[in-house]
This record gives structure tokens, sequence and C-alpha cells, in this order.
């Protein structure tokens, strides 16, 4: 399936050590928002500092306003403390969710952990309702483990 075929072409982005590492997590941004048809918008946050607050690292997609996300807030400030996947089926159905666009009808975030330690996450947003299956939870989970091991 379409999923699997693109873990070696995530795995080349993350090996190629001339790149700066936002470069290579930009261009793993631009590879799922063009390969995959319902990953609308995709990008990476990240803790900020010792703040408890995440910030945009860099993303493809429709601009955003939201670089700073505090934990908690929205459904990428209640991954950073929950430490598990959140899979968003409707976000007009939660009530903490933060919009970045009124075209987005699903989301989807996976933490990123280095040594157990909850760093980061990827964010994906749709456009179509309910698409995010198992499938995306596996594949999200392994670009996390690979970008965990640049960071
Ligand atoms: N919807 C997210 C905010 C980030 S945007 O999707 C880019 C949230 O509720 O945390």
């Amino acid at each position: 399936m379409l999923l699997e075929k693109l873990k070696p072409e995530i795995k080349t982005i993350i090996i190629d050590v001339n790149k700066p590492v936002n470069e290579r997590l930009f261009r793993i941004c631009e590879l799922l928002e063009a390969s995959v048809l319902h990953y609308n918008w995709v990008g990476f946050y990240f803790k900020n500092g010792d703040k408890e607050e995440l910030k945009l690292e860099t993303y493809v997609g429709e601009h955003t306003d939201h670089t700073i996300i505090p934990f908690g807030k929205g459904i990428c400030g209640q991954v950073a403390l929950s430490n598990e996947n959140f899979v968003v089926p409707d976000v007009s159905a939660q009530d903490n969710y933060i919009a970045c666009s009124i075209a987005v009808k699903a989301e989807i975030v996976i933490p990123v952990f280095v040594n157990g330690e909850n760093v980061g996450q990827i964010d994906v947003d749709s456009n179509t309702p309910d698409p995010f299956t198992e499938a995306d939870e596996r594949f999200l989970e392994f670009v996390c483990q690979q970008v965990a091991t640049i960071l």
C-alpha cells in the first residue's frame, strides 16, 4: 500500500546528513502532503526549550497563526501532556480544539519520543471527514521514530 511505499523515502530523507535537520523535517512534510491525498496540512511541533508550550518547527499547507501552543490547549497541547496518539475524526465535535482553517475536518497528532521523553509531535490535518485509520497511526508512528533518531 501507499504508506508502506513511503517508508523508504522517509528513511532516505532522514539519512541525508548533508542537510540541516529542519530542512529534512520540511522535506518529510512536503512528501507526506504531496503523496497522501487525505493529508492536507502536515507539520512538526516541538517543546519550546524549558517552556510548557509547543513551537511550530516547520510545515506544509495553509498558513497558520498557531506557531506557539501552550501545553493542554488544542489537540496538540493535549498530546504534549497525554503522551498518546490523538485521532480526531470530526474536529467540530471537540471542545478543546484550535481551528487553523475552516476547511479542516479531521486531525491526527502522534508524539515524538526521544529516550522515552515526549519532545514534540507530527500534526496532520485533513479536509476529508473521518479519513484516518490504524494504518495512518502506525505509519506516522514510524515517521516519528525516524525523526527521533536525528533530534
Ligand atoms: N488544530 C490544532 C492546532 C494546530 S493546527 O492544526 C495547524 C490543535 O487543536 O491543537
